[in-house]
This record gives structure tokens, sequence and C-alpha cells, in this order.
């Protein structure tokens, strides 16, 4: 198990490009279960949750070939079970996403119930409504999904609240159900987006992806294609609110600014200055505090609840006092006590966290809890005076890759070493 080691009080400056999304390649590779080809997919991220999902899918008898870091060919034409393995499912929640593709396809699937985490309970009962109005018949049995069905048929399905995953599950089946499926109250995430994008490359049927209602026309068979994963919106805002938070300037290219508008909005309210290009974003935030800003977490185009982590560690030096309110998740603020140790003013009542902010941090032993938790504290180490120490940042590699050389190549000092390795810390930095 590794560590991070950072030595704060550098402003993060120069430019980085950002890679492709996480969260469109996972649903992206699970819909390569219904192509009736091989699907070739490039810019996938080479992160720990995309090994996860490979894993998954060969134990499945997808023939999975990685041409090279971030492309690969996947047929699943000789799939042998949609039994999937309990202990790679444990590992990570986007496995539910196999849910829509394996009973479109196979009629059939088993698999471990993914269970809550450190960010929510996370139920399912959407995912299962869709598929159920479908005509699939799905019960839980001692924690695992167990279902089937004949020829999934299309339907018109209400979602009660949005669900990123649930309407991706639900768009997947439909896809190859028979006759037409109408998604009301759809998620309208851009990783949905290119996921209809990607299986309307393979033949699907699909309109209003984007909307919050999704008509799809099942067809018969999808084939075989190329397709290139959308950037990762949420890996360049973390990199966004970092330079807005240690006042630097960074460049970063590859990467839509149309899916970051919100986003933008508020790092302009903190007075960054902000350009945008047709594929890179520009932000200066040299020589000024930033100001707090008051945020509230909502589905898209709203402020998405995986950078609400970030936003606190820039609140916690920005000028002044706001609040910030998590409204998807019931336990997302767990990195605000990790923040406090950091002498960080924070205080947490219901779904707000109300944050004054101070010029400088003090560097502490913090441990990650989650995904964006562990973003968080990477930027408060930036800004601490001495050296911080990061732990559990297993959750950071399932989501950023290559963190320590982006954040080196902007100049902050970040260095990964074993948990075991005893060192001072202030040596690791002469
Ligand atoms: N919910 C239900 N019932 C359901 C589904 C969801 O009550 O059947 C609730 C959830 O408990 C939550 C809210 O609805 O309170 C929204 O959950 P959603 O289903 O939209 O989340 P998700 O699909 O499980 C995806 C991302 C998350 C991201 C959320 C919200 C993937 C693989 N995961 O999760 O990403 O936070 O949407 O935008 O796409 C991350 O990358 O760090 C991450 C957690």
């Amino acid at each position: 198990m590794d560590k991070l080691l950072i030595q704060g009080g550098r402003a993060l400056s120069g430019m980085i490009s950002i890679h492709g999304a996480k969260n469109a390649a996972l649903p992206i590779l699970a819909a390569g279960l219904l192509c009736d080809g091989s699907l070739n997919i490039n810019n996938i991220p080479p992160l720990q949750d995309i090994q996860s999902m490979i894993q998954l899918l060969r134990a499945l008898g997808v023939t999975i070939n990685t041409k090279n870091e971030t492309e690969i060919v996947m047929d699943a034409r000789h799939i042998t079970g949609y039994h999937a393995p309990e202990a790679l499912v444990k590992t990570m929640r986007a496995s539910i996403l196999l849910l829509g593709p394996l009973l479109s396809r196979f009629g059939q699937i088993k698999i471990p119930f993914p269970g809550g985490c450190a960010i929510g309970q996370r139920p399912i009962d959407q995912h299962l409504l869709g598929l159920k109005a479908m005509g699939a018949e799905i019960y839980i049995e001692n924690d695992w999904i167990i279902g089937k069905s004949k020829k999934l048929t299309g339907a018109n399905i209400v979602m009660q609240l949005t669900s990123v995953t649930g309407t991706e599950n639900i768009m997947m089946a439909a896809s190859l159900a028979k006759g037409k499926t109408v998604i009301h109250n759809a998620a309208k995430e851009p990783e949905i987006i290119d996921l209809a994008n990607c299986l309307i490359q393979m033949g699907a049927q699909i309109i209003g992806h984007g909307t919050q209602k999704i008509t799809i026309e099942g067809v018969k068979r999808l084939h075989s294609t190329h397709y290139h994963i959308m950037s990762d919106r949420i890996e360049a805002s973390t990199y966004l609110i970092a330079a807005a938070a240690t006042r630097g300037c960074i460049h970063i290219t590859d990467i839509n600014p149309r899916y970051l508008q919100s986003i933008l909005h508020v790092l302009k309210l903190t007075g960054a200055d902000i350009e945008i290009f047709p594929q890179s974003i520009r932000l200066d935030m040299r020589n000024h505090q930033p100001r707090a800003v008051n945020i509230k977490t909502a589905p898209y185009p709203g402020i998405a609840t995986d950078v609400q982590a970030q936003f606190c560690t820039l609140n916690a030096v920005a000028k002044g006092s706001a609040y910030i309110e998590e409204n998807i998740f019931e336990n997302r603020f767990q990195h605000c006590e990790e923040l406090i140790k950091m002498k960080a003013r924070i205080h947490l009542k219901k779904n707000r966290a109300w944050i004054t902010g101070i010029e400088k941090l003090e560097a502490a032993s913090v441990c990650a809890t989650d995904l964006r938790a562990a973003a968080s504290l990477v930027i408060a180490g930036l800004l601490a005076e001495d050296v911080s120490e990061i732990l559990n940042i297993h959750h950071m590699d399932r989501g950023y890759f290559d963190l320590e050389k982006k954040i080196s190549q902007l100049g902050g000092q970040i260095k990964r070493i074993s948990v075991q390795q005893k060192m001072i810390k202030q040596e690791v930095f002469i």
C-alpha cells in the first residue's frame, strides 16, 4: 500500500492534458456485452476501476485485447457465463452496469448486490423498476441479484428519481428489446450522451439523450464499431479547482468546455479569470485569494456531487464564509473531518458544510475515505505550509490516472511512497 507526501506552498501553473472519462468508459465497456461483433474503444483511462471492469468481463468469457494503455478491443460473442464473481463485484459499485446488458442479451444474470459504500446506501430500486417494466423477473436473494427474462419488451418507464447508472442500464437493455422504450425523468449527464453515442454507432436507435426523455427503438443486433471515449469533466474540474485554490494559472487541454459550464460559472464567482477555447480551458488566479462560494450539488447540468469535496477545500482557504450543500449522497462529507485536522474551519450541520476561509492550512496526516475525498485532500496538501501525508490513496487510484505526474508537471511537490517506508517527511523533497 502506498501513501502520498505533499509539500505545500506552491501555486500550480502550466499545461496538462485530461484523460478519458471513467464514468463514460465503465458503461461503454458494459455496453460491449451487447455487441454482436468486436468493439474497439480508445481514450480509456488506465484506472483501477477500469481494470476491475475488464477483469469482470473476462470472467464472463469476453475476449479483451489491450492494444495500448488507452485502447482495447473487446468481443462478447462467445460469452460463457452470466454469473459475476463476488470478489470482483464487491470492489466496484459500477458492476451494477452489467445488469441491463446481460439481461437483455443473454436473458439471465446472477450478480452480488454491490452494497452501500462510504458515500451512501446507494439503492438500485430504479434500475430494477425499469428492467421489470420491460418484462424481466428480478429478485434479491441472500444479497445476490438474480434475474431472468425472455426477450425484453419496450416500456414506458417513469423514473422516480434521476439515476445516472439507472438510466444507463435501462438504455442499454432497451437497445436490444422488442419495440419502443421511453425513459421519463432520465438523467442528463454528459456520460449518458457518450454511452448513447456509442450505442448509436453500434446501430442502436436512440433519441433524446441529454434530455429528461430518452426514446429507444429496439433493434435486432448491434454491430462492430470504433469509439473514442469523451474526456473526464470531473478530472478537469479537479485540476481547475486546485489551480484556483493555490492561486495558480493552468491551461488544461483535451477537454470539452461545454460540459463544465456550471463549474466554470462557480470558478468565475471565486474570482478566477477563465478563457475558454474549443478543446481547452485556461484559468488564472494569480496574486489573489479566491472568494468563498455557496454551492448546492444537483444532477447535471447542476454542480456535480463529484466536485463537492474539492470545493470544500477551496472554500477552506477562501476569503469569507460560505456553505456547501450536498443533495445527492447522504454521507459525502467525510473529507471535512480530515480537513479539520488541517485546521480548516468547517462546521457540519445536516447536509451543509459551513466553511470560513483562512490564509493557510496546516500540514497533517489525513486519510482518504473515497475517491473525491482523496482529491480534496491532495488539494489541501498543496495548500499547507509543511509536508502532509495522505493515506488510503487506493481510493484516488480508482479515478485519477497519473495524478502525481500531472501535479509535478504543474510545479506541485508530491511523492508516492510505500506506507512501510520510514522517512523523515521533509527529506523527501530535498
Ligand atoms: N438512487 C436511488 N435508487 C436508485 C438509484 C439511485 O435511490 O435506484 C439514489 C442514490 O442513492 C443517490 C442518487 O439517487 O442518492 C443519485 O444516484 P445515481 O444513481 O445517479 O448515482 P450512480 O449512478 O450510482 C454515478 C457516478 C457517481 C456519481 C453519481 C452522481 C458512475 C459509475 N458513478 O453514480 O460517480 O457521483 O452518478 O452523479 O457513473 C465518482 O466518480 O466518484 C462517483 C461516485
